[in-house]
């Protein structure tokens, strides 16, 4: 039994016991849907500085000043955003909740693929991008993910004017005040929403499936080392990295979509063992 088997195995009869299980996962669990992760090669943030475009403010100017050189990018983020479909692994999520062992994924993603794959307790830290929000009024839109990446593809090509309201007119207007609109995410320096939430379903679980981050951006990045503390075990589902090596009971190094099949087989067969 090689290495990774053995960790699957430890991994999956840590998950066989337990009843109420939570995942947080991070850009990595969408890599194999096609969505680029933000600090592997290639990423977002080698291709967009996130000093210029990470802040909503910074986003705008740049878009006011150079859309000629972020619109290639905005349209590339856009087609990979609309191309994605559920992989392997957010699909696993979903069956996990299923089977009865998981109870909440959290996420750093804002690409709705959690929902889409079957999963009802969702907390999204850094929100939704296919949910609006208004700038006036702080009404709420939710959006079908593909037909809202379509219209606003077919505004971004045609757009001439790119002043604040040419550009916040890419957006529908708000439905309750007639205001902007912009996608309900968290940008740098935002708030992070739901994070009492998130670090409860932390403190109350007791298995925690870190999956695909990189561990670096706070507070999402203190879940795992929170459920620990407060006596979870921790497993970790990363091909590259191990973030939360001193308080991992498993670790996977390999791609989600290929990891969670597995894990689910071997969940089954130890169950079925009895
Ligand atoms: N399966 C699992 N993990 C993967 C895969 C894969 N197929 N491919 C890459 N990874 C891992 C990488 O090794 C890396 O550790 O996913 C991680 C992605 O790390 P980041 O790109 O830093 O993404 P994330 O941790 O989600 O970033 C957090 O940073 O810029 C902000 O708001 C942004 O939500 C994002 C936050
Ligand atoms: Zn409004």
């Amino acid at each position: 039994m090689t290495d990774i088997d053995t960790q699957i195995r430890k991994a999956a009869e840590i998950l066989a016991k337990a009843s109420n299980v939570a995942a947080s996962c991070g850009a990595g669990i969408s890599a194999e849907s096609g969505i680029a992760t933000f600090r592997d090669a290639g990423g977002v943030w080698e291709k967009l500085n996130p000093a210029e475009v990470g802040t909503a403010e910074g986003l705008m100017e740049s878009l006011m000043i150079r859309p000629e050189k972020l619109i290639p990018f905005v349209l590339e983020l856009l087609d990979a955003f609309e191309a994605a479909e559920p992989n392997a692994a957010h699909l696993a999520l979903g069956e996990l909740e299923r089977m009865g062992l998981l109870k909440t994924v959290i996420t750093q993603n804002i690409d709705n693929l959690h929902h889409e794959a079957g999963n009802t307790d969702v907390i999204e830290v850094h929100g939704n991008g296919f949910r609006l929000s208004c700038i006036s009024c702080g009404g709420l839109q939710v959006h079908e993910r593909k037909r809202l990446i379509r219209e606003t593809r077919e505004k971004i090509t045609t757009l001439a004017d790119f002043s604040i309201s040419g550009i916040a007119g890419l957006m529908p207007a708000c439905s309750v005040c007639r205001s902007f609109m912009r996608p309900d995410v968290v940008m740098f320096g935002e708030t992070v929403k739901d994070i009492p939430r998130a670090f409860a379903a932390a403190r109350n679980c007791d298995v925690m499936l870190a999956i695909g981050t990189s561990g670096v951006v706070y507070p999402a990045a203190y879940l795992p080392f929170d459920a620990k503390e407060a006596g979870a075990r921790v497993i970790v589902i990363n091909p590259n990295e191990n973030p939360f090596a001193s308080v991992s009971d498993a670790y996977i190094p390999m791609n989600a979509g290929e990891a969670m099949p597995k894990l689910i087989t071997a969940i089954k067969e130890i169950r079925k063992a009895g």
